[in-house]
């Protein structure tokens, strides 16, 4: 995957503007909006934020306040399924379509989003 490309292209104020077009659709979402704490959106918002910023420019702000990722070990208190992961895609789609984002960086993320969601799988078929 070309980190690069996307750090240039999206940089800290898209990933900035994504995660909040895409938590707006979280708070008012039936199946996965209970899951997230109510009291602390903007603290989930800014993990996810601090995440990418990570992920795609190296930038140390998340391990620093959040040590190593483990994703996948942070979800397991959440029950999982195809129907969560599904939404959760579908709700980031439609985030990133809302963005001012080339069609290229946009099927770039939604390749890395769909993979790293399925991963985060801990109910259903293997
Ligand atoms: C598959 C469906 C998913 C569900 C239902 C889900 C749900 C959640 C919930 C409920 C939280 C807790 C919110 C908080 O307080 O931070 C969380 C945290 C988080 N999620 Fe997900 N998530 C999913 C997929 C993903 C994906 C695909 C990514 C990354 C590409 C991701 C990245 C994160 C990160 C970085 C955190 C914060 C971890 C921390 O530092 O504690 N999640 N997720």
């Amino acid at each position: 995957m070309d980190e690069a490309f996307i750090w240039q292209e999206i940089g800290e104020k898209g990933f900035r503007e994504l995660v909040a077009a895409f938590y707006h659709r979280i708070s008012g979402d039936d199946l996965l909006g209970p899951m997230y704490p109510q009291h602390d959106m903007e603290g989930a918002e800014e993990r996810l934020y601090l995440f990418l910023c990570f992920r795609f420019g190296g930038d140390t702000r998340y391990t620093e306040q959040r040590g190593h990722p483990r994703l996948r070990m942070r979800h397991m208190s959440f029950r999982i399924g195809e129907a969560e992961r599904d939404r959760w895609v579908e709700l980031m789609s439609a985030a990133m379509l809302e963005c001012d984002m080339s069609p290229e960086a946009r099927s770039v993320l939604e390749a890395f989003f769909t993979q790293v969601a399925d991963f985060m799988r801990n109910q259903g078929p293997p």
